[in-house]
């Protein structure tokens, strides 16, 4: 063996070693899946935060797990406006990024004759983003997925 080739294998096994040494080292992820694709944007710390301005502010109209508060949320009201949708992945506000979820929830519908109420001088911005990963969590890793290759957050 040359001594060029004892330094990569030197370096080989160093380089394994590391690599043992953070596998064992590192903290548990904190979403648990097969999908990379599927790692979400926000924190858990976000969803808890998310959960308070939901329950104080949201849930009174989406439902307090964002599932939503009448049975059919394509069916128009009596006065012919929408009613709130569900925000849990199963009717789609999973179609929009996080910019235009944050708009919806600045302004609410007035631009386009609907119900909802604005939230831009209620809530601050980190209560905005935290209400959006507190619904999101609500989402299936597969329309999580979904989301992301339509764009995800951006
Ligand atoms: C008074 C009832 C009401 C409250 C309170 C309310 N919403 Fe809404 N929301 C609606 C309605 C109704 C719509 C459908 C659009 C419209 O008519 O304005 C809607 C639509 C949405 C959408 C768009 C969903 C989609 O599929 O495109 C998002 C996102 C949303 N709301 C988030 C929130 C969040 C977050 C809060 C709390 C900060 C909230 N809403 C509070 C009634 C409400």
């Amino acid at each position: 063996m040359t001594s060029f080739q004892r330094i990569r294998v030197k370096g080989l096994l160093l380089t394994l070693s590391g690599l043992l040494l953070t596998a064992c080292t590192e903290p548990e992820p904190v979403l648990q899946t097969d999908n990379p694709a599927s790692a979400r944007w926000y924190s858990d710390a976000q969803v808890t935060i998310g959960a308070a301005v939901f329950a104080e502010h949201c849930a009174v109209c989406h439902g307090s797990s964002a599932e939503g508060t009448v049975s059919d949320w394509r069916q128009r009201l009596d006065d012919g406006a929408f009613p709130p949708p569900p925000l849990n992945g199963s009717a789609h506000a999973w179609h929009h990024s996080n910019a235009v979820l944050l708009q919806v929830i600045e302004n609410g519908g007035a631009a386009f004759g609907g119900k909802m109420p604005a939230f831009a001088e209620v809530l601050d911005h980190t209560e905005k983003l935290a209400v959006i990963a507190y619904f999101q969590n609500y989402w299936s890793d597969e329309i999580y997925a979904q989301w992301m290759q339509m764009g995800g957050p951006d």
